[in-house]
């Protein structure tokens, strides 16, 4: 059976009060609990991800960048897909090797994230990939660490987008959600 985007999107759950009270959590895993719904979702992305592509030179994204941890659901799928490689950006002290990092300041206190200096070129043209942009505090720390390696940001692709908290005013690369609250 196939599913269209609007069905997929009926499938994110809201959970009042989690994990703190005063927060309206919304998830994503029941998306996952659907093969013929995330089928539908990872097929909605890349479509979306060459049509941001067609803007370049030569039309092609050749590496995507995943946000520690659910970043990691989407990305090697995607990157399959588009015939790139993926590379993930971890919280710090998780990855091994030589190292570019970079610290954000966050609701409370601060956090560093790392990627490995190697795994992108100059030349690369990235897709950073997360399953939720909320103040945008994270995705702007990769773009940091991207640009830091000298490579161009295509798109900031989101499942979803918490839009009363203006992440978007934070980024300096295009960005595109599938689903806005
Ligand atoms: C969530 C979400 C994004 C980030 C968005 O991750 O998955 O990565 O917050 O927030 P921001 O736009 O305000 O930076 P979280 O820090 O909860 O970590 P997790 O993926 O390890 O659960
Ligand atoms: N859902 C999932 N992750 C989140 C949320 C949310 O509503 N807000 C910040 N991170």
């Amino acid at each position: 059976q196939e599913y269209t985007i609007e069905q997929v999107k009926a499938l994110v759950r809201d959970y009042p009060d989690f994990p703190k009270k005063g927060i309206l959590f919304r998830d994503i895993f029941p998306i996952f609990l659907n093969p013929p719904a995330l089928n539908c979702l990872l097929n909605h992305m890349v479509d979306v991800s060459v049509s941001f592509a067609q803007k370049l030179d030569n039309h092609r994204i050749n590496a995507v960048v995943g946000l520690d941890a659910r970043g990691f659901l989407f990305g090697p799928t995607l990157a399959l897909k588009l015939n790139a490689k993926f590379v993930p950006i971890r919280k710090s002290g998780k990855l091994p090797g030589s190292l570019v990092k970079t610290t954000y300041e966050k609701e409370y206190g601060s956090d560093t994230v790392e990627i490995q200096a190697d795994s992108i070129l100059p030349t690369d043209n990235v897709l950073i990939v997360d399953d939720l942009l909320a103040t945008g505090g994270t995705c702007k720390a990769a773009e940091t660490l991207i640009s830091k390696l000298g490579a161009t940001v295509v798109l900031s692709l989101f499942v979803i987008e918490l839009t009363d908290l203006k992440g978007k005013e934070l980024l300096s690369s295009p960005t595109h959600s599938i689903i806005e609250y």
